[in-house]
């Protein structure tokens, strides 16, 4: 991988990218053994001490319809690098990745305009690999180790960019929709009964189907709420 950057310890991955997205192209990796203030979404922190995969991607994408989809499939891609060490990850709606019900990976998407059909997206990708009694965060966390499985961080991070780039340039063109079956397949909150968080306002439902927006469809009471961002809390 030739633009790959790595360094032993960051403050974020996520951070150094954003503050230099003029001076990378598109494509480039940054990724880091350990974090000192690793981010996650909704301005939570990131524990990252050795022994995970601390990694971000940086994108210029040609079109930007569909850039709200791109965490999905790179959650996506997790889960297909996954399963091929014999794990059985499932999605929790939009882009956390979970192993028995505990969060093994999560992903922060972080999006830059510069005018309305330029737009710079940094993807930031954690995933716990051999550390052991991970502190639960916004809920219970896992680890590869934990789950029984080990594998090279190097050749975990191929893995799950050879997935992505696979479906890269046709997700910018189609949408959501070309990779919908295959996350569907993993989506394990499907039937169920969830809380979806979104600042203050909470909404209670059956999550009934992911649109092929990739939206999450939610039965309340009354309606059908279409979701578009949010915290899912099972
Ligand atoms: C979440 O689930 O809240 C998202 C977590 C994203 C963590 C990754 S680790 C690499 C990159 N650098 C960061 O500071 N955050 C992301």
């Amino acid at each position: 991988m030739e633009n790959l950057l790595y360094f032993e310890e960051l403050d974020s991955t996520q951070t150094y990218l954003k503050q230099r997205i003029n001076q990378f192209n598109h494509g480039t990796i940054v990724c880091a053994e350990r974090q000192t203030a690793g981010r996650g979404r909704y301005d939570r922190k990131w524990i990252s001490n050795p022994g995970g995969l601390y990694f971000s991607v940086l994108l210029k994408p040609v079109k930007t319809n569909f850039l709200s989809n791109l965490t999905q499939l790179m959650a996506l891609s997790v889960c297909q690098a996954l399963e091929d060490l014999n794990i059985s990850p499932s999605l929790k709606w939009p882009n956390d990745v979970q192993v028995n019900g505990q969060k093994i990976c999560g992903i922060l998407s972080e999006a830059v305009f510069s005018d309305s059909s330029n737009a710079a997206v940094i993807l930031g990708v954690g995933i716990n690999i051999s550390q052991e009694g991970l502190e639960k965060i916004d809920q219970p966390a896992t680890s590869l180790k934990e789950q029984g499985a080990q594998t090279d961080k190097r050749v975990l991070l191929c893995k799950v960019l050879n997935y992505f780039w696979k479906d890269y340039d046709n997700l910018l063109i189609r949408g959501f929709e070309m990779i919908r079956p295959e996350y569907l397949r993993r989506f394990a909150t499907l039937g169920k009964q969830i809380s979806v968080r979104n600042g203050t306002q909470t909404t209670v439902g059956i999550a009934e189907d992911v649109s092929p927006r990739g939206t999450l469809l939610l039965r309340t009471e009354t309606l059908l709420k279409e979701i578009y961002i949010g915290d899912v809390i099972i």
